[in-house]
C-alpha cells in the first residue's frame, strides 16, 4: 500500500512513520513536509520517500504525490492554541484552505482520506463524554478567535462527510484527544504558550521557570500516549473488512482524566527524579495566571474534555494501553534523559 503522509515531519507524522516502517514492511510512505528536523533518522529508509515542500505554495508537488498514493493523511496544520488567538488567519489558511484543496483533489482522484479532526470540534460541549454521532459542537462568540481552529476542523469534517455522500469519497475522520509523547513540541523554546500543556510544563521546569495554571487550572483533559494513538491509526489504515470506512473515531484515553492543576503537581514531582531537572523542579512554583494575560483576550477554554471511545473499541477493536504515570515517564525520559 502507498501511503501519503502530509505533515510527516511533525509529532504525529514522525511517530506514525516510525511505527509503519517498523511494523508494516509491505507499506510505502511518501512524506511531505516543510521541515525534516524531527525525521532525519528516517530519511535513509528505503520505504520512506521524503519530499520537502510547502503545501500552500507547491500544490503541484502535492497533486503529483496524491496521484501515486492509495491513501492520504493530510496532517499538516497549526495545532497550537496560542496561534489560534494570535494569528487566526494563518490557522484558517493552512488548517482549512490548504487542506480543503487536498481533500477535494483526493475526492476527484478517488483516493481514500484519513483526516486528522480534533477533540476541539466538540468545543465546550457539556456531555459527560463526547460522542462522535450524538454530541453537539459548541463554540464561543466570534470575538473569541480561539475557535477558528475548531471551526476549521469542523467545517472540513462536514465537507468530507458531504463528499462521502455526494461523490462516494472513502474517508475516516479521527479525533485525537491530547496525544502526548516524544517530539510533541520543542521544549527548548521557553516562551509561554509555545507548546501544548505537558511539554510547556516540561519546558518551564527545564528553564527554571514557574508553572502557570491558566485561569486556576481546574480544566480537565484526558491525555493519550502517542503509541496508543498510532496503534489506532494503523488499524484505520489497515481498514480490515472496511471497519473504518465512512467512520468518525475519537482516539483518546478517558482513563487518563485529570485537571491541569493535578498535572502540574505530578510533573513537578516526577521531574525531581531526573538529575537534569531535579534542582529546578524543587524550586519551581505553581502559580495562577489569567488566560487573557497568558494567551490574549480572544482566548476561551474547554473546561472538561472526555472522549467516548465506544466506537473505536467496537469497530477497530482498539483500547488505549498507557496510563498517565507511564505516559509522563516515557515522555520525560525522552526530553530529560
Ligand atoms: P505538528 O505541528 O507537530 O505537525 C504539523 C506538521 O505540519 C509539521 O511538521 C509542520 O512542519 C508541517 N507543516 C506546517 N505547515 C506546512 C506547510 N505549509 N507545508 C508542509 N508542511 C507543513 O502537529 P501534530 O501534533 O503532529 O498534529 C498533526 C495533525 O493532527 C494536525 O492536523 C493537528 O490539528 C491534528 N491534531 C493533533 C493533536 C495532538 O494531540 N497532537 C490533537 C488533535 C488534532
Ligand atoms: C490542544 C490543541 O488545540 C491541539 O493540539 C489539539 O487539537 C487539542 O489539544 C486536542 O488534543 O484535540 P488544548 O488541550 O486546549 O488543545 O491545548 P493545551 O495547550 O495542551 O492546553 C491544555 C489546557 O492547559 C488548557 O486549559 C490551557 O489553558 C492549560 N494550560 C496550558 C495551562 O494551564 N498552563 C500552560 O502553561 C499551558
Amino acid at each position: 500500500m502507498n501511503i501519503l503522509i502530509i505533515g510527516a515531519g511533525g509529532f504525529i507524522g514522525s511517530n506514525l512513520s516510525e511505527e509503519i516502517l517498523e511494523r508494516k514492511k509491505e507499506w510505502n510512505i511518501t512524506a511531505i513536509d516543510i521541515s525534516d528536523a524531527k525525521i532525519s533518522h528516517l530519511l535513509n529508509k528505503d520505504k520512506f520517500n521524503f519530499i520537502k515542500a510547502d503545501i500552500i505554495k507547491e500544490t503541484e508537488i502535492v497533486d503529483d504525490a496524491l496521484k501515486n498514493c492509495d491513501v492520504v493523511l493530510p496532517l499538516a496544520a497549526i495545532a497550537s492554541p496560542l496561534t489560534y488567538v494570535q494569528d487566526p488567519m494563518r490557522v484558517f489558511e493552512l488548517d482549512f484552505e490548504a487542506n480543503l484543496r487536498i481533500v477535494k483533489q483526493a475526492a476527484k482522484l478517488k483516493k481514500r482520506v484519513i483526516f486528522p479532526s480534533t477533540s476541539e470540534v466538540y468545543g465546550m460541549c457539556s456531555d459527560e463524554a463526547f460522542d462522535e454521532y450524538n454530541s453537539n459542537c459548541v463554540t464561543g462568540p466570534i470575538c473569541k478567535q480561539r475557535w477558528i481552529y475548531s471551526c476549521s476542523k469542523q467545517m472540513l469534517d462536514r465537507v468530507i462527510f458531504a463528499l462521502g455522500i455526494r461523490d462516494n469519497l472513502q474517508y475516516t475522520l479521527f479525533r485525537p484527544f491530547n496525544w502526548i509523547g516524544p517530539r510533541l513540541d520543542d521544549i527548548n523554546n521557553p516562551n509561554n504558550g509555545s507548546s501544548r500543556v505537558v511539554t510547556q510544563f516540561l519546558s518551564n521546569i527545564l528553564h527554571g521557570k514557574n508553572l502557570k495554571l491558566v485561569d486556576g487550572g481546574a480544566q480537565i483533559r484526558c491525555f493519550t500516549y502517542i503509541s496508543d494513538g498510532v496503534d489506532a491509526l494503523i488499524k484505520i489504515i489497515e481498514n480490515k473488512n472496511g471497519c473504518a470506512n465512512q467512520e468518525i473515531f475519537n482516539v483518546g484515553n478517558p482513563y487518563n482524566e485529570l485537571s491541569i492543576k493535578d498535572l502540574a503537581y505530578k510533573i513537578k514531582e516526577l521531574a525531581k527524579s531526573y538529575s537534569r531537572t531535579k534542582t529546578f523542579a524543587e524550586a519551581a512554583k505553581i502559580e495562577e495566571i489569567n488566560s487573557s494575560e497568558y494567551y490574549g483576550k480572544s482566548y476561551q477554554d474547554v473546561n472538561r474534555r472526555v472522549p467516548s471511545i465506544a466506537n473505536a473499541k467496537e469497530k477497530l477493536d482498539w483500547i488505549p494501553q498507557v496510563n498517565m504515570d507511564e505516559l509522563l515517564k516515557r515522555t520525560m525520559d525522552f526530553y530529560f534523559k
